[in-house]
């Protein structure tokens, strides 16, 4: 089944960046700070890194492996690596899954748009804390405004997918993922020589273990799942286009490593900025739409040429990690239609691009005219948000989890991992032990705590 004429990412940095684009997104830069904020600050963090190391890392090698030893798409990997079984079910779950995460994603990274051009034109200068949320609440209720720059992310995400794997996804990479660093670094500089910023520093660095209960467990392998890009084949999908020569299990570390660094380097734009003007960072979109814009003006009221440029990177920042990610959602669908179904990938692309926005009109506008319209107490956007990031992403990393630990033959495993004996992999045994219990175990503990079944129990 493995077709020689496959795209493949040019080189082993590219193969790093772009997956690391994939996983570094609004997961780091805006969930990962309010969860941090919510739980503890350093406690969570360590946990956090301890669920990345022992949780994420193996099943990263998991997704790459039945990537790239199927050479196909998620759902045509399962079918060449278990024929005729309803394991190919897993494959389709997961290109379902990022079709309809792409869905609200979109929405989201469409407002970092409108934020960019708030910034730009000073749009943030003499409101207070009442003005921000108002203008938050206003903007995202507009059926138009939104909706338009929802649709303009989404076709930038088309037009690097149609360039195809190398000259798009792979060329896109290297040049955004080492500006996003530039960027992430320029800020952390900033906002940690603000005065009064050492209490934010202090959260995140001094753990207080009093606030760690089974929650903070369980909230922080969920983060470490989303933040990874794991659960949906995303990364299989990547990893399809590897070379032979890849080093799966140093690749998975090299994109842990990049994605945990600007996840925590977030933290340190966002926490001594907000303590330094002594606001305590909310929970939600609201963090960072409305109270950061807020803090930035605040911090640097001083300066207000910092104001300006802080913002406006900041901003660019996030539009450009959405984009990454958006770009690798994008693309298990479009690899899925393209394969599995013949068609150019410029039509498969342009199926995928309307599918999505036609979803994502519905999620852009669940925040004004739809709001009214819910399902067990959750508008259109919450709900997506809820049933691909709570049901099935713990669905589809369980699954991946069981399919290489139990199904899958252990010698493609161990070709795989060890490049075919030609790498000696020490944690060899470890990854198959963790893939065999502890994450499936793990993953089935998130998901019926997320249920709310723990609460019932
Ligand atoms: N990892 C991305 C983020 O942190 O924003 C979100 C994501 C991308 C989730 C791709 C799942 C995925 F397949």
């Amino acid at each position: 089944m493995v077709k020689n004429d496959r795209a493949n990412f040019g080189s082993k940095l590219g193969v790093i960046l772009a997956s690391a684009g994939s996983a570094v997104g609004l997961g780091n830069i805006w969930r990962f700070p309010y969860e941090t904020g919510n739980h503890g600050g350093a406690a969570f963090i360590l946990i956090y890194l301890g669920c990345v190391l022992i949780l994420g890392l193996p099943v990263m090698i998991a997704e790459f492996l039945i990537g790239r030893s199927s050479q196909a798409n998620t759902a045509g990997a399962y079918r060449n690596l278990a024929p005729g079984t309803h394991w190919r079910w897993i494959g389709r779950l997961g290109v379902l899954t990022g079709f309809l995460i792409l869905g609200y994603y979109s929405v989201v990274a469409g407002w970092t748009l409108e934020y960019i051009g708030e910034a730009v034109t000073n749009g943030f200068v003499g409101k207070d804390a009442e003005g921000f949320k108002s203008a938050f609440n206003q903007f995202a209720a507009n059926p138009w405004r939104p909706m338009l720059w929802m649709i303009l992310f989404m076709l930038a995400t088309h037009f690097v997918i149609v360039r195809g794997v190398e000259k798009g996804i792979e060329r896109s990479s290297k040049i955004m993922m080492p500006a996003l660093f530039i960027i992430v670094l320029i800020l952390v500089v900033c906002s940690v020589s603000l005065p009064g910023a050492e209490a934010g520093i202090e959260f995140l660095l001094k753990p207080d273990f009093s606030k760690v209960d089974a929650n903070v467990f369980l909230g922080a392998m969920g983060q470490a799942f989303f933040s990874l890009s794991l659960g949906m084949g995303c990364l299989c999908t990547y990893a399809s286009y590897f070379s032979k020569q890849t080093n799966l299990t140093r690749t998975a570390l090299s994109v842990g490593v990049i994605d945990t660094i600007v996840a925590i380097l977030a933290g340190f734009i966002i926490f001594p900025a907000a303590f330094s003007v002594g606001i305590s960072p909310d929970a939600g979109p609201s963090l960072v739409f409305i109270t950061l814009p807020n803090v930035f003006q605040q911090a640097f009221s001083g300066i207000p040429l910092l104001a300006y440029l802080f913002s406006v990177m900041f901003y660019v920042l996030l539009a450009m990690a959405a984009l990454t990610s958006t770009i690798s959602m994008h693309e298990v669908s479009t690899a899925y239609l393209h394969e599995e179904f013949n068609l150019s990938r410029k039509k498969a692309a342009r199926i995928v691009t309307l599918g999505c926005i036609f979803l994502g009109i519905f999620c852009s506008l669940s925040w004004g005219a739809l709001k009214g319209y819910t399902l067990f107490g959750m508008t259109i956007f919450d709900l997506f948000d809820y049933v691909t990031a709570k049901i099935m992403l713990p669905v589809g990393g369980f699954f991946i989890s069981i399919f290489t630990g139990w199904y899958l033959d252990r010698k493609i495993v161990w070709a795989e991992i060890t490049n075919n004996g030609s790498l000696r992999v020490p944690v060899y045994k470890l990854i198959i032990f963790i893939l065999r219990f502890i994450a499936p175990i793990s993953i089935a503990l998130i998901f019926i705590n997320e249920l709310g079944l723990f609460k019932l129990l």
